[in-house]
């Protein structure tokens, strides 16, 4: 890795600062003239979606997907990747975000106005092949409900379990966590035992990242050269300085944001060009499980998930 490189790394804990120390075999090269802030959003957003749709549900061109958060940052993810996977796509959005859906290509269905289940049984007779559901609880269960004989939910996250940008429950991290978990763990349970050939399969980029690190590399490299390409376009919700990452965790939040919100630490003036030759060192993507992990794991002091791009010194 050659002095002033660009590079791009998903440290999960320790980003939200100038300076960011990793190992070598972290760090993936950011191909010249890519826009930093988009660059940084493909780290976790896009290659969760990536890895999703092409290793968990494996998708081929003409089956219908129901994508739970159409117009978040992963969900907006899964919108475009699968787009160029030639799938039929339904976004569950609420009503802002709308034509955000209709843009990218899917069908939206607003879930606070309409049934989800009954709206997509209504549009496609049997159900669809896969759902995406990064809303956990009781809506994987009814995510399940949504599929054709043979589908699979893909659960990802539990983005129900915050309301007003706290914890929806208002119990503690710790106990609250185990007890979704303890769910989660049921539910993947009933779907093998019960009739129907549905099953319900977890995704977590952290652990795949740790079992098969090349995966990782493999796919970012691979999302860089669709940015390139021109291929996808990550939305950018906000900017924030550094300094103002309560701000833009309050944002989180509050839901409501259309994609991806970026902090960006103090000297780093013009990240719409990050190859401009000046003295840049990280970009900081902060995901909705940074606001997550922060609200559940108060108590134990834990840092954020968050990506990083940035130069080699
Ligand atoms: N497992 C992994 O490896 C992994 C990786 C990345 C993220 N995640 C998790 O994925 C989840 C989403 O992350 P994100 O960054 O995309 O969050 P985000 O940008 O905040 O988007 C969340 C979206 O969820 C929607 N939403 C909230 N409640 C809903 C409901 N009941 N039904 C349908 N949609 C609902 C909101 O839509 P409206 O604003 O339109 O209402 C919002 O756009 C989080 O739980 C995060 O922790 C997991």
């Amino acid at each position: 890795m050659d002095s002033g490189q660009l590079v791009a790394a998903l440290s999960i804990t320790g980003a939200y600062s100038e300076f960011v120390c990793l190992p070598q075999c972290e760090l993936v090269p950011v191909p010249f003239g890519l826009d930093a802030a988009e660059a940084v959003s493909l780290v976790l957003n896009y290659v969760t979606a990536y890895q999703m749709l092409h290793r968990s549900a494996r998708v081929k061109p003409g089956q219908r997907v129901l994508i739970h958060g159409a117009a978040g940052g992963v969900g907006s993810a899964l919108m475009q990747l699968g787009r160029l996977a030639g799938l039929e796509m339904y976004g569950t959005c609420s009503s802002p975000h709308v034509p955000v859906i209709s843009a990218m290509g899917g069908t939206p269905v607003d879930y606070k106005l309409v049934d989800f289940v009954k709206e997509i049984r209504r549009f496609t007779g049997s159900g669809v092949d896969v759902v995406f559901d990064g809303i956990g609880g009781s809506n994987i269960w009814r995510s399940r409900m949504a599929l054709c004989p043979g589908g699979t939910v893909v659960a990802y996250g539990l983005s129900a379990s915050l309301r007003g940008g706290r914890l929806a429950s208002g119990r503690s991290g710790r106990r609250n966590r185990f007890q979704r978990l303890a769910i989660f763990g049921l539910v993947i349970a009933a779907s093998y035992v019960l009739p129907g050939r549905k099953h319900v399969i977890p995704y977590s980029i952290q652990w795949l990242k740790r079992m098969r690190p090349a995966l990782f590399r493999h796919d970012l490299i691979a999302l860089f050269d669709l940015l390139q390409q021109k291929k996808i376009k990550p939305l950018i919700a906000a900017r924030f300085s550094l300094a103002e990452a309560r701000q833009a965790h309050e944002l989180l939040g509050e839901q409501g944001v259309t994609g991806k919100i970026v902090l960006v630490p103090k000297g780093v003036d013009a990240i719409a060009n990050f190859n401009d030759g000046r003295k840049v060192d990280t970009l900081v993507s902060p995901g909705a499980d940074a606001h997550e992990r922060n609200q559940r794991s108060h108590e134990r002091n834990q840092r954020s998930i968050a990506c990083v791009i940035g130069r080699c010194p």
